[in-house]
């Protein structure tokens, strides 16, 4: 873990680097990663997404009123899972505990969760692609986009019509998707849970409903239901302490390898070399690892040397903004991805996250609400920190000795900035600041 110092108030991001701290709720650490994690808590809970999955014009039982005899679904729709634009970079160990997560019969419900552009959605496809889990889940694995769905109570629908039967009209749709399931071997993937999650109470239905259905959820907050095990994905891995100064080295990093993969394709001629393999490391690791920040600033090294890139970097929002048009709306910049998350808080949320922003390198609980509670306010910073993690805002690890610390990824920490800088609250910040540095210089403020 990072056991870094004191909270100190500074507007400028710091240089974060990845930390795949999360590994809690399956219990482990990538055995890559083990020297610059720390055993992490990532405790919250996600929750659910919608989806109108475009209807799939191969398949004319889609609008069947009425449930369709037990076969594979699968034959019906060929071709129906998405297909990821390019290689997996990385990631064998989360694959692999993945896989054994989803055919441990325990387990039901398995959320991938994460920050926005994490590589929730990317991670998912490799699920559905994986071979072991394709005979597995023989009669089917369904993947349902829930972002378009805006309304909770459009998500059976959503999914009857991906498996392609049910009147979306039916009051009694649940029943109607759940007995042709009842006992298919069937994995079902609901992508972009986090802005649908009053549907988890009626998911956890049809858990009960079909014994051998299994649900992946990709969210950016977590379900919290109680059929819930959620795995959090961590930024892919990037160098912590020392650059490395050759290829070789570099290019052992998933993240550097992302960003070189990346970069190939925005320029043909790119080539990770002995001489700019520390450029492109730090590059990497300043982006904490985050795969869709790395996207986009690979996509920059078609008009922009890296070295002003690295530069410009201290306005990573501002940089970030050029992503592919084949990318969702949503991720084409990385303050539009982030933004679809800060608007699931409420005003208050709201308020503490940009509050929180203000920390550099990570703060423990106390040091939060020394610095954001305030006299007569209805703002409770304990359970206001709780939620930031369930939304994947923030993100907590604990010490070997039990010691909580939050921090947020540095281009999570520039938006909450962002925000605060605009947000009326100049006077708040300068006093925010004040208490921040006073926090900081306290005595035993370094173990904070
Ligand atoms: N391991 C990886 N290898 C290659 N590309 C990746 C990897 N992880 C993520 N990506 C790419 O990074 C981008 C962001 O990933 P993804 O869309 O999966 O993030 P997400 O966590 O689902 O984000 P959101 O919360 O916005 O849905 C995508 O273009 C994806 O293809
Ligand atoms: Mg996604």
């Amino acid at each position: 873990m990072r056991v870094t110092g004191p909270e100190g108030l500074c507007d400028v991001p710091d240089s974060g680097h990845a930390e795949a701290g999360m590994y809690q709720a399956i219990g482990g650490v990538p055995p890559q990663e083990q020297d610059t994690t720390v055993e992490s808590t990532l405790m919250s809970r996600p929750a659910l997404t919608i989806d109108i999955t475009p209807p799939d014009p191969d398949a004319p039982q889609a609008l069947a009123l009425t449930a369709q005899p037990a076969r594979s679904i699968r034959t019906w729709r060929p071709g129906r899972l998405p297909v990821a634009p390019g290689p997996l970079i990385g990631r064998e160990w989360e694959l692999s505990a993945i896989r054994h997560s989803l055919l441990s019969d325990d387990v039901r419900l398995l959320t991938l969760w994460g920050p926005a552009g994490i590589g929730k959605t990317r991670m998912a496809l490799a699920v559905c692609a994986d071979e072991e889990l394709g005979r597995a889940f023989k009669d089917d694995i369904v993947f349902v986009d829930l972002a378009p769905v805006r309304e909770p109570s459009n998500v059976m629908a959503a999914i009857a019509e991906a498996f392609g039967f049910g009147d979306a009209s039916n009051p009694l749709l649940l029943d109607e998707v759940a007995s042709p399931l009842s006992h298919r071997q069937v994995l079902l993937v609901l992508d972009n849970f986090e802005h649908v999650l009053e549907f988890a109470p009626q998911l956890a239905q049809l858990l009960v409903s079909c014994p051998s259905l299994k649900v992946l959820a990709t969210s950016r907050a977590a379900l919290r239901l109680r059929w819930e095990h959620a795995f959090p994905i961590p930024p892919l891995p990037v160098p912590y302490r020392t650059l490395p100064n050759d290829a070789q080295s570099a290019a052992a990093y998933a993240g550097v390898a992302m960003f070189v993969e990346r970069a190939r394709a925005a320029r043909p001629d790119f080539q990770l070399t002995d001489a700019n393999a520390s450029v492109v490391a730090d590059l990497c690791a300043r982006l904490d690892g985050l795969p869709l920040a790395l996207e986009l600033a690979a996509a920059r090294t078609q008009g922009l040397p890296l070295l002003v890139l690295l530069k410009r970097l201290d306005d990573r929002l501002a940089l970030l903004q050029s992503g592919a048009p084949d990318l969702p709306a949503r991720q084409q910049t990385l303050r539009r991805a982030l933004t679809w998350s800060y608007d699931l808080l409420d005003a208050d949320q709201q308020k503490l996250f940009r509050r929180l922003a203000v920390f550099v390198e990570g703060f423990s609980p106390e040091a939060a609400e020394a610095v954001c509670a305030e006299p007569g306010s209805e703002i409770d910073v304990l359970e206001g920190l709780s939620t930031l993690v369930h939304h994947s805002l923030l993100r907590l690890e604990e010490t070997a000795d039990g010691e909580a610390r939050y921090s947020m990824l540095a281009t999570i920490r520039d938006y909450g900035l962002e925000h605060l800088a605009r947000s009326d609250e100049a006077e708040e910040i300068r006093i925010v600041g004040t208490r921040a540095s006073r926090m900081a210089r306290a005595p035993g403020a370094g173990a904070r």
